[in-house]
């Protein structure tokens, strides 16, 4: 049976082809990029509870598109904490949720205040298309580099996901009744975002997805190491042309040409640091 499906928003956990799992098919840098995976995706309800504080008096529309996307956000933490189960019952998504959760609070989240940390909801949507950018490129890296057939489903499904995700932000960026933010402003934020992949949050879910509890003391967690052991990971699974993708989504949001030459340097200049990252680890 082929896996090659466009699949549609609203997809549910029965609907996954579980059985399909192949154990024999498991690369076990595959593995660990599930398991951090899942522990960012199953933080969703904070980034909810921002985003809705940040809309706060938009249209039911909004508020409820917002909250879709983090139902399927959540989803995802869900889908791949399974599957990380399933190719290793050591793993349990709910304990190694819980220390990510302990040792990670972004101080967004624990601010009261409606104020984007982008200084406006045309900032922050901007931030929010470049990481929807980021995770349609990431999951369809991992669905087109997996050769274990149910992980191939999970990643389509997810990637389908995120890249109707990054629509809704790129729409309601453009439905915003103030004027357009200029473009170096644009482009700050995109950058900015994208420099922020290096703060804890992914180093860490790596470690509390990759590091058992029994094993921290001997393994303690160390911010620049498992950046760089988190992004050689995902180095692995990239190809070049999925970079190129996520750079042309990247410039679209922030209103440049896909296909120009910003586009073309972007896109080597990730490309490049990624394989650096990739061979230093
Ligand atoms: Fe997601
Ligand atoms: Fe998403």
């Amino acid at each position: 049976m082929t896996v090659a499906n466009v699949y549609k928003q609203g997809w549910t956990l029965d609907e996954v082809h579980w059985d399909w799992f192949d154990p024999s098919r498991v690369d076990p840098a595959m593995l660990a990029a599930v398991k951090a995976a899942a522990l960012v995706e199953y933080n969703a309800p904070d980034y909810v509870a921002y985003l809705k504080r940040v809309f706060h008096g938009a249209s039911p529309e909004t508020i409820g598109a917002i909250e879709q996307w983090g139902a399927e956000e959540s989803q995802h933490g869900r889908a791949l904490g399974r599957y990380a189960e399933m190719a290793d019952p050591t793993f349990k998504l709910e304990d190694a949720f819980a220390r990510f959760r302990k040792g990670y609070s972004p101080p967004q989240f624990s601010s009261v205040g409606d104020a984007s940390i982008r200084g406006s909801r045309r900032g922050e949507m901007i931030a929010r298309c470049v990481v929807e950018s980021g995770t349609s490129s990431y999951y369809s890296a991992m669905r087109d580099a997996c050769e274990e057939p149910l992980l191939r489903e999970i990643a389509g499904r997810i990637a389908a996901d995120e890249y109707r995700h990054y629509k809704l932000f790129y729409n309601t960026l453009h439905a915003q009744p103030d004027p357009d933010l200029g473009f170096w402003k644009k482009l700050w934020i995109a950058v900015s975002r994208v420099r922020e992949s290096d703060d804890d949050e992914l180093a860490y879910a790596y470690y509390c997805a990759n590091v058992k509890p029994e094993e921290e003391a001997a393994r303690p967690y160390d911010r620049k190491t498992y950046s760089r052991l988190s992004s050689a990971n995902g180095a692995s699974i990239y190809s070049r042309k999925h970079i190129q993708k996520l750079m042309q989504m990247v410039m679209k949001a922030i209103g440049a040409n896909p296909h120009g030459w910003l586009a073309e340097l972007a896109g080597s200049l990730v490309w490049r640091r990624l394989q650096k990252n990739g061979a230093a680890a």
